[in-house]
């Protein structure tokens, strides 16, 4: 392999960002500036989101009028929904939000024209940003709901973002302890620099195509388990070795046929994740206000094994898995509560690639066979006239 090759662009700058700044010697991650467990513990998901999108955490009256559109964004359209129902039951939920997200872009844009005009003006794109943070709390919470043979429950104007998520999930008015946890966890999913699905969202919007495309496209990378898709792997994880005694010997075979344990390791956070300790501590809390002591036991010894092992450390998937299991969604829910957080951090990367854009396109080194003809072939004068011309051909 040549040697300026990176792969999986490992080490790689693409590009400058004010949005996040993570610094794996410090095991920090800063939203804006501002430490991101400082944000879980004083700061409502709604005013994270504003710091995101404008820099600065919201005044009081900017805060109401976010809530008021948030509120106004809510409910999910009846087109959304018939989508939706369109949809396999068996489908998994990334898919669901994946087409639900598509569906509302292709609504909004009716009518936009040609592709030269799909990017639109940053205000545009403020608006869409908000359009689509408001409505994927009740595609998902709608999404569980109907796996599970149950009505829609349409949102309440009472409640904020975080609460009126659980409200629209479970029908019940949650306990505070919850709705804290919850908000923590959203906060902590919002934003994390040009990780993958956000890189995915950046290169789609320096094409100058729509924001719903880029968000579409993200979803597509979070689903994966090597990305977002780790938060439901882990419960299943936890699943499959079911207690604390179990964890060694589990272990032992899964390391024996050389598993990636999930929820375990991160491309920059060598030294563990900033994320971690805050939504360990929600987890803490969860644990202790449902009762549940057996998951923190087999939490801690898988923790302690693998760490002791291996010496890689657990990332945000790791507490947030069993956190939102006791919360009471479905394992298949636990990656699209990650793009509900998330799309307030891609849509706030895709504001600032349109406002700063230059293509993304790198470069490859061909290893492929060499240059090869189709017997018979005569090239006509235009190809003839091409390869003398080869830097004009390259596209
Ligand atoms: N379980 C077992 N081994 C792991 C591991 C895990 N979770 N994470 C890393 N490793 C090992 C790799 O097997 C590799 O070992 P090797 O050098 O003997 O081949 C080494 O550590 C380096 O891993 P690599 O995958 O090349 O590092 P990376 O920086 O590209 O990977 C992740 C980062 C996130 C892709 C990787 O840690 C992983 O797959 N984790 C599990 C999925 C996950 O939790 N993703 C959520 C991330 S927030």
């Amino acid at each position: 392999m040549a040697e300026d090759i990176r792969k999986g662009l490992a080490g790689v700058i693409a590009d400058e960002t004010a949005i996040s700044k993570v610094n794996p010697e410090t095991n920090s991650l800063l939203y804006r500036g501002y430490p991101v467990q400082q944000l879980a513990a004083t700061q409502p998901f709604e005013a994270v989101a504003h710091l995101l999108w404008h820099g600065e955490l919201p005044d009081d009256a900017q805060l109401a009028e976010l809530r008021t559109q948030e509120r106004a964004h809510r409910a999910l359209a009846d087109e959304v929904k018939a989508v939706i129902d369109l949809l396999p039951l068996d489908a998994h939920p990334m898919d669901e939000v994946r087409t639900a997200v598509s569906a509302i872009g292709a609504k909004d844009l009716a009518g936009t024209g040609t592709t030269l005009d799909a990017g639109g003006s940053a205000e545009q794109n403020l608006e869409r940003s908000l359009r689509l943070f408001a409505a994927l709390p009740a595609i998902v919470a709608y999404g569980q709901r109907r796996r599970r043979g149950q009505e829609i429950v349409p949102p309440r104007d009472d409640l904020d973002y975080s609460a009126n998520f659980l409200w629209m999930t479970f029908g019940e008015e949650p306990d505070e302890v919850v709705v804290d946890a919850f908000n923590r966890s959203m906060i902590l999913y919002a934003e994390h620099s040009f990780n993958a699905s956000t890189f995915t969202a950046r290169v789609v919007t320096s094409t100058l195509s729509d924001l719903y495309s880029a968000v579409t496209a993200a979803i597509g990378a979070l689903k994966g388990p090597l990305h977002g898709g780790a938060n439901e792997a882990v419960m299943h994880i936890f699943d499959e070795i079911g207690s604390a005694d179990r964890v060694v010997p589990w272990l032992d075979e899964a390391l024996g046929a050389k598993r990636k344990i999930m929820g375990f390791g991160h491309r920059v956070y060598k030294s563990g994740d900033s994320r971690v300790p805050t939504m360990k501590g929600a987890l803490d809390t969860l644990v202790e206000h449902y009762d549940r002591p057996e998951i923190l036991d087999l939490y801690t010894m898988l923790e302690s094994e693998f760490v002791g092992r291996k010496g890689i450390y657990p990332n945000l998937d790791y507490p947030s898995g069993p956190a939102y299991s006791l919360i009471g969604f479905d394992t298949l829910t636990f990656t699209p509560l990650f793009v509900a957080a998330r799309v307030t951090g891609w849509t706030a990367h895709i504001l600032e690639q349109a406002a700063s854009n230059a293509l993304i396109r790198p470069l490859s080194a061909y290893n492929g066979p060499d240059e090869r003809h189709i017997e018979g072939y005569v090239p006509d004068d235009a190809e003839r006239e091409a390869a003398e011309r080869p830097e004009e051909a390259a596209g």
